[in-house]
């Protein structure tokens, strides 16, 4: 898929406040500096449409942006930043738990660890309330560069294999990626073509 158009659209921290127009929606979801905002900026091809940062806690709402006027991507905060106080912490967990419970259009998630970290509870923790949920996700491995390919082969199995062990029958589709290197840039937007022209087919049912 050719980028032809990215806009930023609005920033929230309320659900029922975000775009309303049914299109197509996908969120970047994972911990504080996994990379979220910096993996859209590279699939966007370009440098500062979502904010980055070295410090975790960069991105603090829901960020909207439409792409190619067809579908929105949608940049959240990371979760499991330890410098925040705890009431912002639970401010925070709600409207992200009302987004993924309420937002209707949200036709798939990325769940997005750090290629290089053995699985961490948190993530987990995450992931298992999505399946409880029924909310679609899917795995990016994020910061590829910082590996060699070896490593990456070996924390990626490793990975996958302790979802099995615990509560997954099947493990969630995943992508590896940099957003230095732009890897599994094609792929991404492969799957998400793929995912939205179903979603206006079965508009047309
Ligand atoms: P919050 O908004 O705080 O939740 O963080 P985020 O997940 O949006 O992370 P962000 O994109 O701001 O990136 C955090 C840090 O990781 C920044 O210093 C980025 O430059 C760096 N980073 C992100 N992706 C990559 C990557 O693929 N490779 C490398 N080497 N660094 C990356
Ligand atoms: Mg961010």
């Amino acid at each position: 898929m050719k980028i032809k158009s990215a806009d930023f659209v609005i920033s929230n921290s309320d659900v029922s406040k975000c775009p309303n127009e049914l299109l197509p929606e996908y969120a970047f979801i994972g911990r504080s500096n996994v990379g979220k905002s910096s993996l859209i900026n590279m699939l966007m091809e370009r440098k500062n449409l979502a904010k980055t940062s070295g410090r975790p806690g960069k991105t603090q709402l829901i960020n909207h942006f439409k792409v190619n006027g067809n579908w929105f991507l949608v940049d959240l905060p990371g979760y499991g930043y330890a410098r925040v106080s705890k009431k912002a912490k639970k401010t925070f967990q709600k409207y992200i738990t009302n987004y993924f419970e309420q937002r209707q259009q949200l036709v798939c998630s990325f769940v997005l660890v750090d290629v290089r970290h053995e699985p961490q509870k948190i993530d987990m923790e995450f992931m298992e309330w999505m399946g409880e949920n029924g909310i679609p996700f899917c795995i990016i491995f994020t910061k590829a560069d910082k590996l060699k390919p070896k490593a990456i082969e070996r924390n990626v199995s490793a990975y996958l294999h302790t979802l099995l062990e615990g509560v997954w029958q099947e493990a969630p589709q995943h992508f590896i990626t940099s957003s230095t290197k732009n890897t599994g840039r094609d792929e991404l937007l492969n799957f998400i073509e793929g995912i939205t022209e179903q979603f206006f087919n079965d508009q047309k049912k």
